[in-house]
């Protein structure tokens, strides 16, 4: 979910037109159409909702022209979509820079610009630090992006890192990069008012702010039209979605937007992500029991599970209040997949506070976790108000015992389907054969199996698992 790692990501073009008679004809057109538009590329890192922006830029970049490629040598405009969540990822960011100064060096104007929460963040420090990039574009500003391309072309660098209220690129379609034609996502807002003191995100997505509820019902019909069978709605804080219908005035709780959602079509799988453990009603615990196809997964982060490191967190709930959210799940969805981003050697954090976080792993049951050392973020609350004082070696080790938990627990819990049967949503070939499938079932868990003639990805099948690892489900499909 999180990704400090290069991503590409990239729809083919479709070529429809493969008619007899005329097709040389049209084909030397596309030729020529191909060279005569220009061409960019873009590369995503970070969380999900940066993959989703980088299709809105897409659309955005198609509607002028531009066609998409893979091919960074061949692109006129080269695209890094950043994140600055931990030093880490802002680190494979600059080195991504450097590979472009050497495509540039080749490929005298070719544009480079930078997009997303690190150009946010260091703002036109980008263009002082890094000579060769040309556009430095923040996560609200980027309709203004055709315009920069332009001026960009006549020599002039352009900065737009304007933070809007109410920027949702609501009436945008999104071109679906990177797709398996079968999974999407879909951001229903933006931005962040939490302020966790660890947190870059408030800084470079600003202010938050929910999307239109009937477009967001409007882009799931349309994908289910396309042939789609899941959408993953996205937000920092998807429970503190809230909407309000300018002709009726009646307000739009996340709760109330699942559920439209999920009425779409009962063969389109709906899944969210972030849940705030703060904000997570029993609401939305009871919408998702009522309906089938909303996902029995959910992505609930705990960080830390200790009540005074929560609190320097500013996570404003205790360990107390994450433990009974847990046990409402259990309560409500008995067969609900939960899974957390927990944060290692937080200022202060003692060895018995550690022990803590391990404790309600182990109470959580997490299917899965993001775990990560604590690095620290200028201008975040930590970084002024705490010292970062627990040594990298601490970190490193204590993150280690988190991991090690963790593929503990999540091997258990795949032990535990071994013999149940499930609804899998084919997404496509597995990573290893083509002879086998690969698909998710409701709990986001991928389950791998033996291919069937007949079955194609974007359908359902059951199928009964008999072996488990910590990260993958074998099984085979049963009737
Ligand atoms: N909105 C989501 C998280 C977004 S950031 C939420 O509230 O849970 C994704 C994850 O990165 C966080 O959950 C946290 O675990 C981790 N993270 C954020 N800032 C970090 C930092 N400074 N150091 C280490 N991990 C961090
Ligand atoms: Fe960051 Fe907290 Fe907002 Fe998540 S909820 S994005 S961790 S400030
Ligand atoms: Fe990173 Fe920005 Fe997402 S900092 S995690 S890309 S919101």
């Amino acid at each position: 979910m999180y990704n400090d790692n290069p991503t590409l990501n990239f729809n083919d073009k479709t070529i429809d037109e493969k008619k007899q008679g005329d097709v040389f004809f049209k084909e030397q057109i596309a030729k020529k159409d191909q060279e005569l538009t220009k061409k960019f590329y873009i590369e995503s890192y970070g969380c999900q909702m940066n993959f989703s922006d980088s299709e809105i830029v897409a659309s955005i970049l198609a509607e002028q022209g531009f066609s998409s490629t893979r091919n960074l040598e061949e692109s006129d405009l080269i695209l890094i979509n950043t994140c600055s969540i931990r030093e880490k990822a802002e680190d494979t960011v600059r080195k991504r820079l450097r590979i472009f100064d050497k495509v540039k060096a080749q490929r005298p104007g070719t544009l480079v610009g930078v997009l997303g929460c690190m150009a946010e963040r260091l703002k036109t420090k980008f263009l002082e630090e890094e000579k060769l990039v040309d556009m430095v574009v923040g996560p609200d500003a980027y309709r203004d992006l055709p315009k920069l391309v332009a001026g960009a072309e006549e020599g002039n660098k352009g900065v737009n890192v304007f933070l809007s209220r109410e920027e949702t690129y609501a009436d945008i379609s999104p071109m679906r990069l990177g797709t398996n034609g079968v999974s999407a996502f879909i951001s229903i807002m933006r931005g962040c008012d939490n302020m966790c003191s660890f947190c870059v995100v408030p800084f470079t997505r600003g202010r938050e702010r929910s999307r239109d509820a009937f477009s967001i019902v409007a882009e799931a019909t349309e994908l289910f039209e396309k042939g789609y069978r899941e959408v993953t709605l996205l937000g920092q804080n998807v429970d503190s979605y809230k909407w309000e219908n300018p002709e009726t005035n009646q307000p739009v709780s996340f709760a109330h937007l699942l559920e439209m959602v999920a009425k779409v079509h009962p063969d389109l799988r709906i899944r969210f992500s972030t849940s705030h453990p703060k904000d997570m009603t029993d609401d939305v615990l009871h919408t998702m029991a009522a309906y089938e196809n909303i996902c029995n997964y959910i992505h609930l982060p705990v960080q830390s599970g200790n009540t005074r490191v929560l609190d320097l967190m500013n996570r404003t709930y205790t360990r107390e209040w994450y433990m009974e959210r847990i046990e409402a799940i259990r309560r409500i969805i008995p067969d609900c997949a939960v899974s957390s981003d927990i944060i290692a050697g937080f200022c202060t954090e003692t060895e018995e506070e550690h022990q803590d976080t391990l404790s309600i792993m182990s109470f959580s049951d997490y299917s899965m976790s993001y775990m990560f050392y604590y690095s620290e973020r200028p201008g975040t609350l930590a970084a002024r108000k705490y010292e970062d004082d627990i040594s990298l070696g601490v970190k490193k080790k204590r993150l280690q015992e988190i991991i090690r938990l963790q593929q503990q627990i999540s091997f258990e819990h795949n032990q535990r389907d071994i013999g149940k049967r499930f609804k899998v949503l084919i997404e496509g070939d597995s990573k290893r054969s083509d002879q086998d499938f690969c698909g998710r079932n409701s709990q986001n868990k991928m389950i791998v199996f033996p291919k069937q003639e007949g079955l194609l990805p974007g359908q359902y099948t059951w199928v009964e698992v008999f072996e488990a690892t910590s990260a993958t489900l074998k099984g085979k499909i049963v009737h």
